[in-house]
């Protein structure tokens, strides 16, 4: 498989060529050409009218490819300060171009050059001193930030800007001397001062693929398990396919459950609940839950009783002795959520906007409840009306209070509808889990259920968190350099690590 890598931008080198200026009545302007690249020199405003010597402000523009994605947008002429940039580029990538770099009240300008094309970032200034790159203020093993914001001066400034080795190096008016890599620098610009990007979300951010269960040309994705244990590019394809299509079965696991358990911690540790750790379980009521009993379970998600549900849910049936049934059933819960948007936009918004509160109760010793409740359709809450969790459990529901009768007519006639809509059967995966066949899917999109069964199983599993779940997948994804180049970037785009939910 293919890992995706950020492209090689490339510059043409050339040595100085020629150099000309244009007079207009109150600029000077210096055209010169060293290395293929193309730079004017000219003094700010006030310089000029000030009639102070001349400094001259460096702008350097070439064709180059840059992975980098950036703002395009122009941006209104606001008062130019006095600032230098210095420094020779060399060498043949996009970092080896030095912005040209303009200082405003509070923020700086820098002018990048991407895909060719003139990218115009933002850095607030004092944002910019507080969010130095050298060893001193990021701890080069913990990652950790150790400088004390709060003994920066609030008015601290840049005193003077260069270029250096692929890094725009600042001298700030506190004395130290901050370095700001290029490509950090382009992975965390801002469109403008006052508008952050990134100001639309765009309409993928969170992809999937839909399985079609009626479709026999449409095989479960699968992995087998000698693969998933020892090899690393297994288990990207294995987080891959759990993130693309909502599940994937694991072939060949041994059949006992320290194999089952090795097979989960491939991805992150197990998760404690209220539960256990890693379970191993028969339907002996031993925790008070439908789960743990014989009965028919409707499609649901877990633990939307927790303010943070469990991403991952891994199933292995180990044994089902003197009797049958119990198959499983899964109901991608992303799209049944589209088409009831599709059919019904206003049953949709009800199913986002009312929030519902849930409990889990049944054990003498525990009575959890989210810190706040939660709609059905959970939306990011940066990237507005992005879809990316659902949480939809009839069983774990408590008597909501705070909500007119009109408003529970609303939610009632959508989630009628929406209950409808999965229980078609064109979206119902129904599956006889084998001893041997390990099944995971993602609890924050897909519904499960099983049906009912006679005998005695045995079933062992466990959760795993969100947030471990996508740092591996990330890291394995992107690679530890591009994760760590892009920490805090909020850019909509699929090279973007952090655009995984
Ligand atoms: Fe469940
Ligand atoms: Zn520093």
């Amino acid at each position: 498989m293919s890992m995706p890598r950020l492209s090689s931008p490339r510059v043409l080198a050339s040595p100085w060529k020629n150099a000309s200026a244009s007079f207009t009545p109150k600029h000077i302007n210096l055209h010169v050409n060293y290395r293929g690249l193309s730079t004017v020199l000219r003094p700010s405003p006030q310089q000029q009218q000030q009639q102070q010597p001349l400094q001259f402000t460096r702008r350097f523009s070439s064709p180059v490819e840059s992975a980098a994605e950036g703002p395009q947008d122009a941006v209104a002429e606001k008062q130019e300060m006095v600032v230098e940039t210095e420094g020779i580029p060399a060498a043949n990538r996009t970092e080896n171009i030095p912005p040209k770099v303009k200082k405003f009240l509070g923020y700086i300008e820098m002018e990048f050059v991407v895909k060719g094309r003139p990218a115009i970032a933002f850095y607030g200034e004092f944002w910019l001193r507080d969010n130095c790159q050298c060893p001193k203020c990021i701890h080069p093993d913990t990652r950790q930030r150790s400088v004390d914001t709060f003994k920066i001066p609030q008015d601290v400034s840049a005193n003077k800007v260069r270029y250096e080795s692929r890094a725009v190096v600042v001298d700030w008016s506190d004395g130290h001397t901050g370095v700001y890599p290029i490509f950090w620098l382009l992975a965390h610009q801002n469109k403008s001062p006052e508008r952050p990007y990134p100001s639309k979300p765009g309409p993928s951010l969170r992809r999937f693929r839909k399985f079609h269960p009626t479709d026999p040309n449409s095989p479960y994705p699968t992995v087998t398990h000698e693969e998933v244990m020892t090899d690393n590019k297994a288990v990207f394809d294995w987080l891959e396919k759990i993130y693309d299509w909502g599940f994937c079965f694991v072939e060949g696991v041994p059949v006992e459950p320290e194999a089952t358990q090795k097979l989960i911690e491939r991805i992150a540790f197990v998760r404690h609940t209220h539960y256990g750790g890693f379970w191993d379980f028969t339907a002996d009521l031993s925790f008070k839950d439908t789960a743990y009993t014989t009965e028919f379970l409707g499609a649901h998600t877990d633990n939307t009783y927790f303010t943070d549900p469990a991403r991952l849910q891994l199933f292995h049936l180990l044994s089902h002795t003197g009797g049958q049934g119990g198959e499983s059933l899964l109901v991608d819960g992303f799209r049944a959520a589209q088409l009831l948007k599709l059919e019904n936009p206003q049953h949709a918004k009800a199913l986002y906007k009312y929030r519902q509160p849930f409990h889990s109760s049944g054990n003498e010793d525990t009575c959890i409840q989210p810190a706040i409740q939660y709609p059905v359709f959970v939306t990011h809450p940066t990237f507005k009306r992005q879809l990316y969790q659902i949480r939809w459990n009839n069983y774990d529901r408590a008597a909501k209070v705070d909500w007119s009768s009109k408003e529970q007519e609303e939610w009632y006639t959508a989630a009628r509808h929406f209950n409808e809509i999965i229980q078609r059967k064109d979206l119902e995966i129904w599956t006889q889990l084998q001893p041997g066949t390990a099944l995971i899917f993602d609890n924050w999109r897909m519904l499960h259920g099983r049906s009912e069964f006679i005998g005695k199983r045995r079933m062992c599993g466990g959760y795993v968190n969100n947030d471990d779940f996508l740092s591996r997948y990330r890291l394995l994804k992107f690679g530890r350099e591009a994760v760590l180049r892009n920490l805090g970037n909020t850019y909509n785009s699929e090279s973007n690590p952090n655009m995984l939910f």
